[in-house]
């Protein structure tokens, strides 16, 4: 316990974090850099960017919702000032990606309205299946589903997001390094503190188990969503790739087409969860393809 308590104290989170990698930043990138003209001018690049940023806010506002309801169902005091500190985190990340749409010419009075008509339908049911969790103060539930189901998932969306604009927004990688390092911290307390608690609870398995399922389905049919069809991949092939590169888990993603991307994307997640899972000791659920 004593490891756990200084790797996840606020202490260890204002060193690395405020004080450490988001030092100098302006909602999470270095001040003064701007989405690339290309972004604003191109409409089909520029409706496709819009509607991205839209499912980093929706999951963003749920991970915001359920950390902060998990602080009154956690059992021990260690476990509430670390979700804290990931409350604000991820308030933080509503913030920045919230930011991103009025960067992208969203107006403030139209926000909503904009999330709204953009709103991944699975996505939002991703969200509903663990925001029931945190509602009844199920603990062991909502850390799985959120810390290692929801920030898994983030983690590696925002990883390959990160690769494949790198090279052409900067200022959107930029923002992105800082959110993949506080999901890493989220990870790491999902799986650590988790493990001793499963062991307590084993008659929670099956129930967890079914979440795992049922929210790894959700987000296989998001990332269909996204991928399939997507008109800013064609459009980009119009323009030409130059030579961007964007590599990604061993693969050029600059070069695959949106499919090879999403099973790129779904095994990535699935194994990672598989892992994680197999840790503290759930027996991972294979989801239904969509
Ligand atoms: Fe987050
Ligand atoms: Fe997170």
């Amino acid at each position: 316990m004593a490891d756990f308590l200084s790797a996840y104290s606020i202490q260890s989170w204002l060193e690395s974090c405020p004080q450490g990698y988001l030092e100098n930043t302006e909602f999470g990138h270095p001040p003064g850099e701007s989405e690339p003209e290309l972004l604003l001018t191109n409409t089909v690049l520029h409706e496709e960017a819009i509607r991205t940023t839209v499912q980093l806010v929706l999951g963003e506002r749920c991970a915001l919702a359920a950390s902060s309801g998990l602080i009154n169902a956690a059992p021990d005091e260690a476990s509430k000032r670390f979700l804290a500190t990931q409350t604000l985190d991820e308030a933080r990340h509503v913030e920045i990606f919230t930011k991103r749409l009025y960067d992208l010419g969203v107006r403030k009075n139209e926000l909503e309205s904009v999330i709204q008509h953009h709103a991944n339908r699975n996505l939002v049911r991703f969200a509903e299946v663990l925001l029931e969790k945190v509602d009844k103060k199920d603990f062991v539930s909502g850390v799985v589903g959120q810390n290692i189901v929801l920030e898994g998932m983030a983690f590696s969306v925002f990883e390959m997001m990160q690769s494949l604009n790198g090279s052409i927004n900067p200022k959107f990688a930029h923002t992105l390094s800082g959110t993949i390092a506080d999901e890493r911290r989220h990870v790491g307390f999902g799986e650590n503190r988790i493990g001793s608690l499963i062991k307590d609870h084993p008659e929670k398995k099956p129930e967890v188990e079914r979440l795992q399922k049922e929210m790894s389905y959700y987000m296989l049919a998001t990332f269909a969503d996204a991928f399939r069809g997507n008109p800013a991949a064609a459009e980009m092939d119009q323009l030409g790739r130059g030579n961007m590169h964007a590599e990604w888990h061993g693969v050029d993603l600059a070069t695959m087409t949106p499919e090879a991307m999403e099973n790129v994307l779904a095994d990535t997640v699935l194994k990672d969860f598989k892992m994680r899972l197999g840790r503290i000791g759930i027996d991972y659920q294979t989801p239904v393809r969509p």
